[in-house]
Protein backbone atom coordinates (compact mmCIF):
# COMPACT_ATOMS: atom_id res chain seq x y z
CA UNK A 1 0.00 0.00 0.00
CA UNK A 2 1.39 3.54 -1.01
CA UNK A 3 1.52 6.49 1.17
CA UNK A 4 -1.21 8.25 -0.74
CA UNK A 5 -3.62 5.17 -0.79
CA UNK A 6 -6.33 6.21 -0.13
CA UNK A 7 -5.90 10.03 0.74
CA UNK A 8 -8.53 12.85 -1.17
CA UNK A 9 -6.27 15.87 -2.37
CA UNK A 10 -7.18 19.24 -3.23
CA UNK A 11 -4.54 20.28 -6.21
CA UNK A 12 -4.74 23.85 -7.37
CA UNK A 13 -2.50 25.29 -10.14
CA UNK A 14 -2.86 23.07 -12.79
CA UNK A 15 -2.44 25.01 -15.94
CA UNK A 16 0.03 22.95 -18.57
CA UNK A 17 1.89 19.85 -18.31
CA UNK A 18 5.09 21.91 -17.33
CA UNK A 19 3.03 23.26 -13.82
CA UNK A 20 4.37 21.48 -10.78
CA UNK A 21 0.89 21.05 -9.70
CA UNK A 22 -0.04 19.03 -12.81
CA UNK A 23 3.36 16.81 -11.73
CA UNK A 24 2.10 16.43 -7.90
CA UNK A 25 -1.30 15.05 -9.21
CA UNK A 26 0.38 12.80 -12.36
CA UNK A 27 2.58 11.24 -8.59
CA UNK A 28 0.32 11.02 -6.20
CA UNK A 29 -2.83 9.85 -8.38
CA UNK A 30 -0.39 6.97 -9.61
CA UNK A 31 0.25 5.95 -6.05
CA UNK A 32 -3.33 5.35 -5.22
CA UNK A 33 -4.78 9.54 -4.37
CA UNK A 34 -8.03 10.69 -5.46
CA UNK A 35 -7.48 14.61 -6.39
CA UNK A 36 -10.16 17.37 -6.91
CA UNK A 37 -8.28 19.92 -9.10
CA UNK A 38 -9.08 23.60 -9.31
CA UNK A 39 -8.80 26.24 -12.05
CA UNK A 40 -10.47 29.29 -12.66
CA UNK A 41 -12.53 31.48 -15.62
CA UNK A 42 -9.74 32.53 -18.58
CA UNK A 43 -7.58 29.35 -17.73
CA UNK A 44 -10.32 26.65 -17.38
CA UNK A 45 -9.89 25.37 -20.96
CA UNK A 46 -6.15 24.79 -20.78
CA UNK A 47 -6.54 23.23 -17.44
CA UNK A 48 -8.91 20.81 -18.55
CA UNK A 49 -6.64 20.27 -21.87
CA UNK A 50 -3.63 19.40 -20.09
CA UNK A 51 -5.64 17.26 -17.26
CA UNK A 52 -7.19 14.85 -20.18
CA UNK A 53 -3.61 15.07 -22.17
CA UNK A 54 -2.07 13.11 -18.74
CA UNK A 55 -4.84 10.77 -18.59
CA UNK A 56 -6.44 12.56 -15.29
CA UNK A 57 -9.89 12.58 -15.85
CA UNK A 58 -11.20 14.37 -12.37
CA UNK A 59 -13.26 16.94 -10.90
CA UNK A 60 -12.16 20.45 -11.78
CA UNK A 61 -13.40 23.10 -9.41
CA UNK A 62 -13.73 26.61 -9.57
CA UNK A 63 -11.23 28.97 -7.28
CA UNK A 64 -10.17 32.32 -8.64
CA UNK A 65 -7.27 33.40 -5.90
CA UNK A 66 -8.11 37.10 -6.33
CA UNK A 67 -11.70 37.04 -5.28
CA UNK A 68 -12.24 37.68 -1.85
CA UNK A 69 -15.12 34.62 -1.45
CA UNK A 70 -12.98 32.34 -4.09
CA UNK A 71 -11.95 29.96 -1.14
CA UNK A 72 -15.72 29.76 0.65
CA UNK A 73 -17.13 28.98 -3.06
CA UNK A 74 -14.30 26.32 -3.27
CA UNK A 75 -15.16 25.16 0.50
CA UNK A 76 -18.81 24.55 -0.71
CA UNK A 77 -17.73 22.21 -4.22
CA UNK A 78 -15.51 20.15 -2.30
CA UNK A 79 -18.43 19.38 0.28
CA UNK A 80 -20.17 18.22 -3.05
CA UNK A 81 -17.54 15.75 -3.50
CA UNK A 82 -16.44 14.65 -0.23
CA UNK A 83 -16.18 15.86 3.39
CA UNK A 84 -12.60 15.06 4.53
CA UNK A 85 -9.45 16.54 2.71
CA UNK A 86 -6.24 14.67 3.60
CA UNK A 87 -4.22 18.03 1.84
CA UNK A 88 -4.28 20.47 -0.44
CA UNK A 89 -1.28 21.79 -2.65
CA UNK A 90 -1.48 25.90 -3.48
CA UNK A 91 0.74 26.11 -6.20
CA UNK A 92 -0.93 29.27 -7.27
CA UNK A 93 0.61 32.89 -8.51
CA UNK A 94 -0.23 35.93 -10.96
CA UNK A 95 0.56 39.32 -10.72
CA UNK A 96 -0.39 42.18 -13.36
CA UNK A 97 3.04 42.41 -15.26
CA UNK A 98 3.99 45.73 -13.88
CA UNK A 99 4.34 44.53 -10.55
CA UNK A 100 6.90 42.09 -11.65
CA UNK A 101 9.75 45.18 -12.33
CA UNK A 102 12.48 46.05 -10.59
CA UNK A 103 11.21 49.25 -10.05
CA UNK A 104 8.32 48.74 -7.20
CA UNK A 105 6.80 52.28 -7.96
CA UNK A 106 5.93 51.38 -11.16
CA UNK A 107 2.78 49.38 -9.91
CA UNK A 108 -0.10 50.85 -8.89
CA UNK A 109 -2.06 49.88 -5.15
CA UNK A 110 -4.58 47.59 -7.03
CA UNK A 111 -1.74 46.02 -8.50
CA UNK A 112 -0.14 45.80 -5.95
CA UNK A 113 -2.69 44.33 -4.09
CA UNK A 114 -3.62 41.98 -6.55
CA UNK A 115 -0.39 40.41 -6.87
CA UNK A 116 -0.10 40.03 -2.55
CA UNK A 117 -3.73 38.66 -2.61
CA UNK A 118 -3.29 35.75 -5.32
CA UNK A 119 0.02 35.06 -4.99
CA UNK A 120 0.04 34.93 -0.70
CA UNK A 121 -3.31 35.75 1.16
CA UNK A 122 -4.90 33.50 -0.94
CA UNK A 123 -3.17 30.50 1.24
CA UNK A 124 -4.85 31.87 4.30
CA UNK A 125 -8.14 32.16 3.03
CA UNK A 126 -8.07 28.50 1.43
CA UNK A 127 -6.57 27.29 4.81
CA UNK A 128 -9.60 28.73 6.90
CA UNK A 129 -12.23 27.65 4.47
CA UNK A 130 -11.05 24.15 4.15
CA UNK A 131 -10.30 23.90 7.57
CA UNK A 132 -13.20 22.10 8.43
CA UNK A 133 -12.38 18.98 6.07
CA UNK A 134 -8.70 19.19 6.65
CA UNK A 135 -9.82 18.58 10.62
CA UNK A 136 -11.70 15.51 9.41
CA UNK A 137 -8.61 14.04 8.15
CA UNK A 138 -7.86 10.67 9.80
CA UNK A 139 -3.82 11.33 10.19
CA UNK A 140 -2.45 14.77 10.38
CA UNK A 141 -3.57 17.00 7.11
CA UNK A 142 -1.18 18.87 4.82
CA UNK A 143 -1.24 22.17 3.25
CA UNK A 144 1.56 22.54 1.05
CA UNK A 145 2.58 25.94 -0.75
CA UNK A 146 4.72 26.63 -3.68
CA UNK A 147 7.68 29.65 -3.06
CA UNK A 148 10.93 30.94 -4.69
CA UNK A 149 13.84 31.87 -3.20
CA UNK A 150 12.01 34.22 -0.21
CA UNK A 151 15.14 35.17 1.37
CA UNK A 152 16.57 36.69 -1.77
CA UNK A 153 16.31 39.48 -3.89
CA UNK A 154 16.07 38.80 -7.47
CA UNK A 155 16.25 41.97 -9.74
CA UNK A 156 13.14 41.78 -12.26
CA UNK A 157 10.97 39.58 -9.63
CA UNK A 158 9.58 42.65 -7.82
CA UNK A 159 5.84 42.20 -5.86
CA UNK A 160 6.42 38.82 -6.16
CA UNK A 161 9.21 38.66 -4.16
CA UNK A 162 7.66 40.30 -1.95
CA UNK A 163 4.60 38.45 -2.16
CA UNK A 164 6.92 35.30 -1.34
CA UNK A 165 8.04 36.97 1.61
CA UNK A 166 4.43 37.43 2.98
CA UNK A 167 3.59 33.34 2.13
CA UNK A 168 6.34 32.14 4.14
CA UNK A 169 5.02 34.06 7.24
CA UNK A 170 1.47 32.66 6.63
CA UNK A 171 3.13 29.03 6.43
CA UNK A 172 4.33 30.06 9.96
CA UNK A 173 1.65 31.51 11.37
CA UNK A 174 -1.11 29.26 9.88
CA UNK A 175 1.14 25.86 11.10
CA UNK A 176 0.66 27.53 13.98
CA UNK A 177 -2.98 27.96 14.07
CA UNK A 178 -3.82 25.32 12.68
CA UNK A 179 -1.27 23.07 14.41
CA UNK A 180 -3.76 21.79 17.24
CA UNK A 181 -6.86 20.98 14.17
CA UNK A 182 -4.17 18.33 13.09
CA UNK A 183 -3.06 20.72 9.90
CA UNK A 184 0.35 21.01 8.86
CA UNK A 185 1.46 24.02 6.62
CA UNK A 186 4.76 23.62 4.82
CA UNK A 187 6.28 24.99 1.79
CA UNK A 188 8.78 23.87 -0.90
CA UNK A 189 11.10 26.84 -2.46
CA UNK A 190 12.06 25.17 -5.97
CA UNK A 191 14.46 26.31 -8.18
CA UNK A 192 14.12 27.98 -11.25
CA UNK A 193 11.95 25.36 -13.56
CA UNK A 194 10.55 26.60 -17.17
CA UNK A 195 7.02 26.93 -16.36
CA UNK A 196 4.11 29.57 -17.96
CA UNK A 197 4.08 31.43 -14.79
CA UNK A 198 8.15 31.77 -15.09
CA UNK A 199 7.83 32.70 -18.38
CA UNK A 200 7.05 35.94 -17.17
CA UNK A 201 9.80 36.95 -15.56
CA UNK A 202 13.10 37.50 -17.32
CA UNK A 203 14.68 36.99 -13.73
CA UNK A 204 13.82 33.70 -13.41
CA UNK A 205 15.14 32.41 -16.77
CA UNK A 206 18.46 34.15 -15.76
CA UNK A 207 18.44 32.38 -12.59
CA UNK A 208 17.76 29.11 -14.22
CA UNK A 209 21.06 29.16 -16.02
CA UNK A 210 22.43 30.24 -12.92
CA UNK A 211 21.26 27.46 -10.98
CA UNK A 212 22.00 24.42 -13.36
CA UNK A 213 25.76 26.30 -13.50
CA UNK A 214 26.44 26.42 -9.18
CA UNK A 215 23.94 23.85 -8.00
CA UNK A 216 26.44 21.11 -6.39
CA UNK A 217 23.73 18.06 -7.38
CA UNK A 218 23.24 20.25 -10.63
CA UNK A 219 19.50 21.73 -11.78
CA UNK A 220 17.47 21.26 -14.40
CA UNK A 221 14.91 23.65 -14.71
CA UNK A 222 12.91 21.33 -17.02
CA UNK A 223 12.17 19.02 -14.85
CA UNK A 224 9.62 19.29 -12.36
CA UNK A 225 10.01 15.98 -10.69
CA UNK A 226 11.99 16.66 -8.05
CA UNK A 227 9.74 19.97 -6.54
CA UNK A 228 7.13 17.46 -6.74
CA UNK A 229 8.33 14.59 -5.32
CA UNK A 230 9.23 16.91 -2.29
CA UNK A 231 5.41 18.10 -1.93
CA UNK A 232 4.21 14.71 -2.57
CA UNK A 233 6.45 13.91 0.93
CA UNK A 234 4.90 16.42 2.56
CA UNK A 235 0.99 15.64 1.37
CA UNK A 236 1.76 12.76 2.94
CA UNK A 237 1.89 11.63 6.72
CA UNK A 238 5.52 10.33 6.24
CA UNK A 239 6.29 14.04 7.36
CA UNK A 240 3.66 14.23 10.21
CA UNK A 241 5.77 15.97 12.76
CA UNK A 242 6.94 18.45 10.43
CA UNK A 243 5.15 22.04 10.57
CA UNK A 244 5.94 25.50 9.41
CA UNK A 245 8.82 24.24 7.59
CA UNK A 246 10.29 24.82 3.93
CA UNK A 247 11.81 22.57 2.43
CA UNK A 248 14.33 23.66 -0.41
CA UNK A 249 14.77 21.76 -3.99
CA UNK A 250 16.96 23.24 -6.06
CA UNK A 251 20.03 20.55 -6.04
CA UNK A 252 21.30 22.49 -3.28
CA UNK A 253 22.21 26.64 -5.03
CA UNK A 254 21.61 27.86 -2.02
CA UNK A 255 24.14 26.67 -0.37
CA UNK A 256 26.98 28.20 -3.06
CA UNK A 257 28.67 31.35 -1.00
CA UNK A 258 29.23 34.18 -3.31
CA UNK A 259 26.45 33.31 -5.57
N1 LIG B 1 8.48 28.00 -12.16
C1 LIG B 1 9.35 28.35 -11.23
O1 LIG B 1 10.52 28.68 -11.53
C2 LIG B 1 8.95 28.35 -9.78
C3 LIG B 1 9.96 28.26 -8.79
C4 LIG B 1 9.57 28.27 -7.46
C5 LIG B 1 8.24 28.38 -7.11
N2 LIG B 1 7.30 28.47 -8.11
C6 LIG B 1 5.90 28.60 -7.69
O2 LIG B 1 5.19 27.43 -8.03
C7 LIG B 1 3.82 27.76 -8.11
C8 LIG B 1 3.24 27.16 -9.40
O3 LIG B 1 3.80 27.82 -10.50
P1 LIG B 1 4.32 27.06 -11.80
O4 LIG B 1 5.75 27.42 -11.96
O5 LIG B 1 3.92 25.63 -11.79
O6 LIG B 1 3.60 27.86 -12.98
P2 LIG B 1 2.14 27.69 -13.66
O7 LIG B 1 1.96 28.90 -14.49
O8 LIG B 1 2.04 26.38 -14.31
O9 LIG B 1 1.16 27.72 -12.40
C9 LIG B 1 0.67 28.92 -11.85
C10 LIG B 1 -0.79 28.68 -11.60
O10 LIG B 1 -1.39 29.79 -10.95
C11 LIG B 1 -2.72 29.85 -11.44
N3 LIG B 1 -3.33 31.14 -11.16
C12 LIG B 1 -2.90 32.37 -11.49
N4 LIG B 1 -3.78 33.30 -11.07
C13 LIG B 1 -4.79 32.63 -10.45
C14 LIG B 1 -5.98 33.00 -9.81
N5 LIG B 1 -6.36 34.30 -9.71
N6 LIG B 1 -6.78 32.04 -9.26
C15 LIG B 1 -6.45 30.74 -9.35
N7 LIG B 1 -5.32 30.31 -9.96
C16 LIG B 1 -4.50 31.24 -10.50
C17 LIG B 1 -2.56 29.57 -12.93
O11 LIG B 1 -3.82 29.21 -13.52
C18 LIG B 1 -1.58 28.41 -12.89
O12 LIG B 1 -2.28 27.19 -12.79
C19 LIG B 1 3.72 29.28 -8.02
O13 LIG B 1 3.43 29.66 -6.70
C20 LIG B 1 5.14 29.72 -8.36
O14 LIG B 1 5.48 30.98 -7.83
C21 LIG B 1 7.62 28.43 -9.42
Amino acid sequence: MGVHDGKTYLITGVLTKRSIATSVARLVHQDGATILATSFDRARATTLRTLHSVGLEIPVLNYDASSPTGAEELADQVMQHTDVLDGALFAIAGAPKEALNSDLSRATANEVAETLTTSALALSSLAYALSPQLARASESASLVALTFSPHRVWPGYGWMGIAKGTLESIVKHLAVELGPLGIRVNQVDAGPLRTAAARQITSLARAADHFSAIAPLGWDAQDAQPVAEACAMLLSPLLRATTGSTIVVDGGAHLVGGS
